[in-house]
């Protein structure tokens, strides 16, 4: 029960990695705020855990995550952790990409990140303690086909986390974690793509991860509490990869 009392906003909670890490808070004690642009999905996701709500926002927009973050004081009464996993997948060779497109990958990613952090940190500092995790991706240290916008977003949410882990200290630890291949509702639409059913679309998806295999949410929400939680109470400003080796070959 590493989050008994304690309260998680958490972005892109109406899915995935996201989804899957409030029920884990939840599972040890926790409540949690699931904040995503998917206001019904958020619901009916919050519904099914005890004590949580979903609200809606667009990450990018600084004045929506700032409601979302206020609604959570108000109807949870504060915020004790914080996750920012809320991000799309766009791929595709660099001609094809217009400055808006572009912009919008680094507004959602970077933006969005900076965003959730600017706004829960004062409210974390205020009490005293508190943990912050933002989501990279193995893309921001190795290369990948076609990827050079998310793996640049990504890349830049890590740094982002190193400089503002200083600026957090000492009461708040910021993290971040760099997921490798976990089937979410991100990858299913990609893996159909490619492989036609999901068991083609994983063995495609798997070449090259010495574990030949992809992740399960759950086991990426594992290594995010471990940064949430006083498991990881003399560590900050870190990237962890959690990639089943992809990044070791
Ligand atoms: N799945 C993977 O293989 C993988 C690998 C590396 C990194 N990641 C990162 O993990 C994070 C979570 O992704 P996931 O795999 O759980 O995907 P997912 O699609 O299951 O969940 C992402 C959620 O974010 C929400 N969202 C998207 N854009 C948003 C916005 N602008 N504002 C608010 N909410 C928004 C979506 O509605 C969705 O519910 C993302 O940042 C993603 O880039 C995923």
């Amino acid at each position: 029960m590493r989050f008994e009392d304690q309260v998680l906003f958490v972005t892109g909670g109406a899915s995935g990695i996201g989804l899957a890490t409030a029920r884990r808070v939840v599972a040890e004690g926790g409540r949690a705020a699931l904040v995503d642009l998917d206001l019904a999905k958020a619901e009916a996701a919050a519904a099914e855990l005890p004590g949580c709500i979903g609200l809606a926002a667009n990450v990018a927009d600084e004045a929506a995550v700032a409601a979302a973050v206020a609604a959570t004081v108000e109807r949870l009464g504060g915020i004790d952790l914080v996750v920012a996993a809320a991000g799309h997948a766009e791929f595709g060779p660099i001609a094809e990409w217009d400055t808006a497109r572009f912009n919008r990958m680094m507004e959602v990613h970077v933006g969005g990140t900076f965003h959730v952090c600017k706004h829960t940190l004062p409210i974390l500092k205020a009490r005293g303690s508190g943990s912050i995790v933002t989501i990279a991706s193995t893309a921001a240290f190795t290369a990948n086909p076609k990827n050079a916008p998310y793996g640049a977003a990504k890349a830049a949410i890590a740094g982002l986390t190193r400089q503002l882990s200083l600026e957090a200290l000492p009461e708040v630890r910021v993290n971040c974690v760099a997921p490798g291949r976990t089937i979410t509702g991100m990858t299913t639409p990609l893996m159909l793509a490619r492989g036609g059913d999901m068991a083609e679309g994983e063995r495609i998806f798997v070449q090259g991860i010495p574990m030949k295999r992809m992740a399960s949410p759950d086991e990426l929400a594992a290594t995010i509490c471990f940064f949430l939680s006083d498991d990881a109470s003399f560590v900050t400003g870190q990237t962890l990869l959690a990639d089943g080796g992809e990044t070791i070959v």
